[in-house]
């Protein structure tokens, strides 16, 4: 059986000041799950995030890193510098990045490398835009996606990396996917693993929806064959909602 993994991407929201205190209201709501918590807030506010959630079961990623080690790379965060914050995940390839800030499979796969690398665990995230939904191209993308993002990761690692199935226009819309859409998808995903690496790997890797994932829909999303949890934005901004997800069983 995998384990869920539910990991709550803030976006450019809340200060350090805030994200202590939805940690800290969050703590005793979600102490209870057998499933992996992550919150993934703003760079500034991480090492506030790991201080307030240290001893707790909640667990804290980046949303972004860059894949050099260290240098002349103005305004970028390297893994040793999430390392040393107590970060243990970062979310990858988001399609905001890859739409505002020019991210791009090659770079996304350069990251991933680089996060195994140093022993962080990438949430990479894939998925299409409505547009390419009505072309009928989903899971070719989604596995291309998929593809460059792994190659050269070994097969240890993969079993180790979440991948966030997130289409693009579920994302913020309201409009989340259909439990069939989004299981149909997350299946392709797996088979793709499987392909490359086999089923012991397939069977392990924990792939994740995102998309307007609320308390109200998580519980049939999660119970879904394929999904393993979800990453969500929104409603992951206040504690109350955020437990609600956590909480689906
Ligand atoms: P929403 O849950 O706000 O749709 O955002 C999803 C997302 O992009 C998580 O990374």
């Amino acid at each position: 059986m995998r384990k869920k993994v539910i990991a709550g991407n803030w976006k450019m929201n809340k200060t350090p000041s805030e994200t202590k205190a939805l940690i800290e209201e969050l703590i005793p709501l979600v102490k209870n799950t057998d499933d992996t918590v992550i919150v993934c807030p703003t760079a500034a506010c991480l090492a506030a995030a790991t201080e307030t959630a240290n001893g707790t079961n909640i667990k804290v990623g980046a949303q972004n890193m860059f894949y050099e080690e260290s240098g002349a790379f103005t305004g970028e965060i390297s893994a040793d510098m999430l390392l040393d914050l107590g970060v243990e995940y970062v979310i990858l390839g988001h399609s905001e990045r890859r739409q505002y800030f020019a991210e791009t499979d090659e770079t996304v796969n350069l990251k991933v490398l680089k996060a195994f690398e140093k022993g962080l665990l990438p949430i990479i995230c894939v998925g299409e835009s409505l547009e390419q939904r009505e072309q009928g191209i989903t899971n070719d993308l989604v596995r291309m996606q998929t593809k460059i993002a792994l190659k050269g990761v070994s097969s240890e690692n993969a079993k180790k990396a979440i991948i966030a199935y997130e289409p693009i226009w579920a994302i913020g819309t309201g409009k989340t996917a259909t439990t069939e859409q989004a299981q149909e998808v997350c299946k392709a995903i797996r088979d793709c693993v499987c392909e490359i690496y086999g089923k012991d790997v397939a069977d392990v890797i924990t792939i994740q929806y995102g998309g307007s994932v609320k308390a109200a829909n998580s519980k049939e999303l999660f119970e879904a064959g394929d999904i393993d949890g979800g990453l969500v934005g929104g409603a992951s901004l206040k504690a109350a909602d955020f437990e609600g997800i956590v909480n689906y069983k």
